[in-house]
């Protein structure tokens, strides 16, 4: 795997316990709805069927995170959600976040990585298709909780 220098200082990591404040903290700075809640967020971390990953940099320790979700007898993995920390965007960690929840899915024997993404969130649309992920299907209509319509991406993992 190519790595840009700046995506090669970011390392990821699956998060932990001692994870927890940092990843609410960001979850609620990030999202004004469809928010994970701290006890979501510690179910997940014990979970079989989800992986949060977390980046961090030399000392930086957390700079964001992603969650990926399995299902049973699926070969398609879903990365469910993506923040990196505001003073941190734009330096590389979206994008490895995103290659080590590829990594984790092709470890998980998944085939294809999916996820939806606000219509209007046009950074992360910009990245994903960046990243190889194509627009699938309809817009998914009133599909978050604050009534915002999302779009479908999926990438084929080698
Ligand atoms: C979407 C999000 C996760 C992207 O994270 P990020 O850390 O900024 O991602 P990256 O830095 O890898 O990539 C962002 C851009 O910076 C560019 N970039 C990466 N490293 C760079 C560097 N060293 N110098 C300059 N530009 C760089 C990337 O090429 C990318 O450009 P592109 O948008 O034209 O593709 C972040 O904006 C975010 O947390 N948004 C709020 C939450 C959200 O909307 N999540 C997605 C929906 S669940």
């Amino acid at each position: 795997m190519t790595l840009t220098p700046a995506t090669a200082a970011v390392r990821v990591r699956r998060a932990e316990l001692s994870d927890l404040d940092d990843l609410v903290a960001l979850e609620q700075a990030t999202f004004d709805s469809d928010q994970i809640s701290r006890a979501q967020f510690r179910r997940h971390l014990d979970s079989d069927s989800a992986r949060v990953l977390v980046a961090s940099a030399n000392r930086r320790r957390f700079l964001g995170t992603a969650m990926v979700f399995f299902r049973k007898g699926s070969r398609v993995a879903r990365l469910y959600s993506i923040a990196s920390l505001p003073q941190a965007r734009g330096k590389g960690v979206g994008t490895a976040l995103i290659e080590a929840a590829e990594a984790t899915a092709r470890q998980r024997h998944c085939h294809m990585l999916r996820l939806e993404v606000r219509t209007d969130n046009h950074s992360a649309i910009r990245l994903y298709e960046r990243l190889g992920y194509e627009r699938l299907g309809p817009v998914k209509k009133r599909f978050y909780e604050d009534g915002s319509d999302a779009f479908c991406y999926a990438k084929t993992l080698d």
